[in-house]
């Protein structure tokens, strides 16, 4: 890297200046953001990206699956492209950061790249990777990349059926434009993303920067006991094949097994519906998501077999039906060496202190990882807190990490041999 491309740095007003503005798309009134995937703020927030990246002077597009692309020819022709990126969707009712500030960095980059003019051995772009929360189906985008999504899962989302595909068609989207939206991994150089650790790791540590190893396995599944809806009031408690028994049942179990068995892993019941859900009727079905992560693929298969016996456990024991619906699942991945030694040394080369993490958040990256070099790093989140409103990170922390990016990309990634 010569001395120009050493001494790039990104625009730190015109970054926060977008922050602000993109934080306003989709704002809620306690400071967080809700942008669920393919919602109108979420939509809304897309084309705003493509309007900043217009303005910028770079070209844009949007693929199959609504990936939102920025793109800066400054490589070689016929060069691969270097691809940075997050996503522009958020959880319902979450905070500011997550993915937003990957995305803002990523497409700083590309401008601060075209005005220095400074030339690359790849080209590069900047992307916006759809539902990567999840809403639908979790990394659509970045798997219809990959060329990694099957019909079969674009029929089997995490929403309803009928939700999913009106929302697809609102935003121009059909089963057939994803499934034709893969890319030759020949033509990408690899895949960085800068994005807000959501833990306390970093905050604990002091240091300025983590350099991500690996990212955890997650598996999601919808459990459904059906029993038999009674008169809450005359049917005796001995009598009632209670649905939503099952799922408390299920609930505490499960955090039990984790605990006393599965200590490196998590498991999470982040949505619950009874019905026909009324006061004064015994619930005859209740329906809850179960999300289980684990950072090695051995301990996710255990995971899930484990607490398969638990779910029916819990039916046989109330006399209850049980279906499990598999919806989204992904490997744990280990992150490209030689990115990571990409990102040490140029958060070395910026003095900033930095540590290795394994990640317990699933990003785009581990999908990317199936088809060319990917890696990630993280900022500190203040109080580790994430998903959430509350969710902070200090605003020299974000420039710190988009340097890094930065620097990184204009480095680019060193071939392993
Ligand atoms: C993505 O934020 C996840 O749920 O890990
Ligand atoms: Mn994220
Ligand atoms: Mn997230």
């Amino acid at each position: 890297m010569n001395d120009r491309q050493n001494t790039l740095r990104i625009n730190a007003d015109r970054f926060r200046k977008r922050f602000d503005a993109l934080a306003n798309i989709g704002a809620t009134t306690d400071g967080g953001v809700h942008r669920p995937a393919l919602g109108p703020e979420h939509l809304r927030a897309r084309e705003w990206f493509l309007m900043e990246a217009t303005a910028a002077g770079l070209t844009t597009h949007v693929d199959g699956a609504g990936n939102h692309s920025a793109a800066l020819s400054c490589g070689p022709a016929g060069a691969p492209v270097l691809l940075l990126g997050s996503h522009l969707d958020s959880v319902r009712y979450g905070g500011r950061f997550d993915g937003a500030l990957g995305v803002l960095a990523a497409l700083e980059i590309l401008q601060v790249v075209k005005e220095a003019g400074v030339a690359l051995e790849t080209n590069l772009e900047a992307i916006d990777f759809t539902d990567e929360e999840g809403t639908h189906l979790g990394f659509l985008g970045s798997l219809a990349l990959a060329g990694a999504i099957t019909p079969q899962e674009l029929r089997h989302p995490g929403s309803d059926l009928g939700v999913f595909q009106k929302a697809l068609a609102k935003a121009g989207l059909t089963e057939n434009s994803i499934l034709n939206a893969r890319r030759a991994p020949s033509t990408i150089a690899g895949y960085l993303e800068l994005h807000i650790e959501q833990g306390n790791r970093l905050n604990t540590s002091a240091d300025d920067i983590a350099v991500v190893t690996s990212i955890v396995g997650l598996r999601r599944q919808k459990v459904t006991y059906i029993g038999r809806a009674d008169h809450a009031g005359t049917i005796s408690m001995k009598e009632r094949r209670d649905a939503g028994q099952g799922a408390a049942a299920l609930m505490l179990s499960s955090r039990r097994l984790v605990m006393k068995e599965f200590p490196e892993s998590v498991v999470n019941t982040g949505a619950i519906e009874f019905s026909p859900g009324a006061m004064n009727i015994v619930p005859q079905r209740a329906q809850l998501t179960l999300e289980f992560r684990a950072p090695k693929p051995h301990d996710l298969e255990q995971l899930g077999v484990a607490l398969q016996q638990l779910v029916y456990a819990e039916a046989r024991e109330r006399e209850l039906d049980v279906t499990i619906e598999e919806v989204d699942g992904i490997q744990p991945v280990q992150m490209n060496g030689q990115v990571q030694a990409a990102f040490v040394a140029a958060a070395e080369q910026l003095g900033l202190s930095h540590r290795r993490m394994a990640s317990g958040a699933g990003h785009d990256a581990q999908v990317m990882a199936k088809i060319c070099p990917a890696g990630m790093i993280f900022v500190p989140s203040v109080d580790g807190c994430s998903h959430s409103a509350r969710e902070f990170t200090e605003w020299e922390d974000c420039i710190n990490g988009a340097n890094v990016l930065l620097q990184t990309a204009v480095a680019g990634i060193p071939s392993a041999d």
